[in-house]
């Protein structure tokens, strides 16, 4: 039996947060669009559907829909939000646009039996956001929930193992979402719970055995959690066949080059190359204080030096024929399924281009950036690469305002090290999105000792976010902003002042260049 489930996007962000839940219950999980007909998804085989909730009302025009003929294929389908709504609509049951949303917490009523809400209590908190809502379930349906607003919440067939809901269980803010998920996956479609970090370890280093065979494998390290990961995972694999690159910008964090130098050649026992680029990058950048400019500067650089190395190591025609990627899920559904180009478009930066001459291995396009973190984890790889915060591919080159010193990267670098290892002390690490140090292009007068000083202020950026498209500027307590502040003045040489930036996305960029 298969035990994969699709997720059928209605288009509607909640797609991956299913696609993720259905994971966190041990169940693999692929998100499809909506258009999937039912031969597809007979081919496909999965153990059960997911229909997501979605932005539209069942009666607007055109309203995306489900090919009805995948009702009839004897597959599990629980239905959410609006995949509830097409669910009654497409059975023969009613939709009504009753005027009265309800948007938020809401109380669900649990009546008689029922086997997604198995040992539930009585009434329960779940999340809604709907404006129509299911008036009379299809025939072969039994309720089996309600909210005030809702009067088919829940709604069960189980002969045709169908089921809808028409609030979210995936959200964290219903009370038992996951439970009822775990309900259906397992109880209702009975898909074996054996998506795990052992097995995701197995399959990819079985896979990546099987397509790399007894070749040479290239692979860019860039100091971040995703092609730390790839890297192990090609180790496992075929760690005798690895080269590693890692280039140092001059850009980097500080200690980034030494972490990644004592994980994989000290204890993985990896052939690394580092690559000390840093005068290069520094000339490269000289008197360019345009943001684009110093963009593409050390996104081609980068490109070049890499480059040097794989011809270095193809002299003698025995070079590597694979170059490991770090290649996410989201960044497969995103570039699959013909979403409008988002904010991501220049995150290639620093990535490399396509014309190298290399066939792909990307261990982890499957995977969920939570999951890349368990596999790393699993792996034995350092918390400190693995709950790393995201740095953008240019470095600290679009933190560094105006012209790129080897002096000015010093400054910065010592600052961020200084906001990264106080926001580490106050625990906030990991629920920040990204916190760090921005060096303006301006200096400003104080006084310190007898003595007047013209240096440098540090501007903290810290954000809360969940994929980078909008973000939150982070309310960081008094007392961690306070420690940060005198630290940077009393330890980094060339910094005077400190401001706290208090912008979001929109209307900010999280970097500020
Ligand atoms: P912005 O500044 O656009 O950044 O709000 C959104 C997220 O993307 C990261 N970022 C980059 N990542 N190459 C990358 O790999 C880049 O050129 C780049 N620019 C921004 C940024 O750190 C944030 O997480």
């Amino acid at each position: 039996m298969n035990e994969t489930v699709l997720v059928v996007d209605f288009g509607a962000q909640y797609a991956q947060l299913i696609a993720r839940r259905v994971r966190e219950a041990h169940v693999f999980s692929e998100i499809v669009p909506s258009t999937i007909t039912a031969a597809e998804v007979r081919k496909k085989a999965p153990g059960a559907l997911i229909l997501s909730g979605g932005p539209k009302s069942v009666y607007a025009v055109p309203a995306p829909t489900l090919d009805p003929e995948i009702y009839e294929l004897g597959i599990p389908i629980l239905g959410i939000c609006y995949g509830a709504q097409l669910m009654a609509q497409q059975l023969g049951g009613d939709v009504a646009n009753t005027g009265v949303g309800e948007y938020g917490r809401t109380t669900l009523t649990r009546h008689g039996p029922t086997v997604l809400m198995t040992n539930w209590p009585a009434t329960t908190t779940a999340w809604m956001s709907h404006g129509d809502a299911i008036a009379k379930a299809p025939q072969g349906f039994v309720v089996t929930g309600s909210t005030p607003e809702a009067p088919v919440a829940v709604m069960e067939d189980v002969v045709r193992r169908l089921h809808a809901v028409q609030f979210h269980p995936e959200v964290a803010h219903t009370e038992h979402g996951q439970d009822l998920l775990v309900n259906f996956l397992h109880h209702v479609a009975v898909i074996a719970p054996t998506w795990t970090n052992s097995s995701i370890i197995e399959d990819q280093v079985a896979a990546i055995r099987q397509q790399v065979g007894t070749e040479k494998v290239l692979c860019a390290l860039s100091g971040g959690v995703d092609s730390a990961v790839a890297a192990a995972l090609v180790t496992k694999a075929v760690g005798a066949q690895l080269t590693c690159v890692f280039v140092d910008t001059g850009l980097m964090r500080k200690n980034e080059g030494d972490q990644i130098e004592e994980t994989f050649t000290r204890q993985f026992g990896v052939d690394l190359i580092h690559v000390k680029a840093q005068d290069r990058f520094f000339s490269a950048l000289e008197g360019v204080t345009d943001p684009e400019k110093k963009r593409k500067i050390i996104g081609e650089l980068f490109i070049r030096e890499f480059e040097e190395v794989a011809r270095d190591l193809a002299k003698d025609g025995d070079g590597p024929r694979f170059l490991v990627q770090g290649t996410l899920y989201p960044d497969v559904i995103e570039s699959g399924s013909g979403h409008a180009a988002n904010i991501k478009s220049h995150h290639n930066v620093g990535g490399l281009p396509e014309d190298l001459s290399f066939e792909l291995v990307e261990p982890l396009r499957t995977l969920f950036k939570d999951e890349v973190r368990r596999v790393g984890e699993e792996l034995g790889l350092p918390s400190e690469i693995v709950w790393r915060q995201p740095f953008p591919g240019p470095g600290l080159g679009v933190r560094i305002i105006g012209e790129v010193t080897r002096e000015r990267a010093e400054i910065l670098r010592n600052a961020d090290h200084v906001v990264v290892d106080e926001i580490k002390k106050a625990g906030l690490y990991r629920e920040l999105w990204q916190s760090f140090a921005v060096l303006p292009a301006v200096r400003t007068v104080g006084v310190m000792g007898d003595g007047r000083t013209y240096a440098y202020p540090i501007i903290i950026r810290a954000v809360t976010s969940d994929d980078a498209m909008t973000a939150d500027w982070a309310r960081l307590p008094y007392e961690v902003i306070e420690s940060i502040a005198n630290r940077l003045i009393r330890e980094v040489e060339g910094v005077n002042r400190v401001a706290l930036d208090v912008t979001s996305k929109p209307p900010g960029t999280i970097e500020w260049e």
